[in-house]
């Protein structure tokens, strides 16, 4: 027993556990979102509205969880259906999370962060100051193979059309969500995007969109 390392045999153990169930070790697993609850829906209609500056206060994992299963999270398991519409039900909106410790993927069907790195890329986020200082930033990536393209088709402007008609039933979505728990949030357009999408790794089948911040109202 003397050769018996513990923290070897539990970082090995931790190894085999995330590899059998898909998980990697930065991958946040989420809470499961509150479904019953909050404000009345015209009440949160009626407080819904932009917020620009934010406190630095990070939002909890349940704040998280209930923001994205709002925004575009699945609703009908049994037909894998969602919060939001999209057209043909194509379900091309990736939601990336970019916040301080990484950028992540939202992964609706297991209610997962997956890490796509670890660097805070924040301050690509938007070319407004309080993008880099709020704790969250939402980017709306749509994924063009998931409507017929194939990666090196041409993209017109046409092919766009339906997937920013997409990405705004889920910005309202969080507009709404917002409003009920008293968070802050904005939906914007002012993004560099030629330099957001290299901080991401994205394909040039994935198309950035919109972004939204998303933080505590400093008032
Ligand atoms: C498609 C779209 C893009 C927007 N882009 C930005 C933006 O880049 N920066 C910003 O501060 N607000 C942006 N906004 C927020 C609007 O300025 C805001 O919704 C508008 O002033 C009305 O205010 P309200 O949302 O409080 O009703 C955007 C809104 C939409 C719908």
């Amino acid at each position: 027993m003397e050769n018996f390392n513990f923290p070897k045999l539990l970082a090995a153990l931790t190894l085999v556990i995330c590899m059998s169930s898909g998980l990697s070790g930065q991958d946040i697993v989420l809470p499961s979102p509150r479904k019953t609850g909050g404000k009345p829906l015209m009440q949160a209609l009626n407080e819904r509205s932009t917020t620009r500056d934010f406190t630095k206060d990070e939002l909890s994992l349940q704040q998280i969880s209930g923001l994205l299963w709002a925004g575009f999270g699945i609703n009908r398991p049994d037909i894998r259906k969602r919060t939001a519409p999209s057209a043909v039900n194509w379900q091309e909106i990736d939601i990336y999370v970019s916040m301080a410790s990484g950028l992540y993927i939202y992964d609706a069907e297991s209610n997962l962060l997956r890490q796509v790195h670890d660097r805070d890329i924040r301050s690509a986020c938007g070319t407004q100051g309080f993008v880099a200082e709020a704790p969250l930033n939402l980017v709306y990536v749509a994924d063009l193979t998931k409507c017929g393209k194939k990666e090196g088709d041409k993209v017109n402007d046409s092919d766009l059309f339906m997937p920013y008609a997409d990405c705004a039933f889920i910005g309202q979505n969080i507009y709404l969500f917002c409003a009920s728990e008293n968070l802050g949030c904005v939906i914007r357009g002012s993004i560099p995007k030629e330099r957001l999408a290299k901080e991401m790794n994205l394909r040039p089948m994935q198309r950035i969109l919109l972004s939204q911040t998303v933080g505590i109202p400093s008032k």
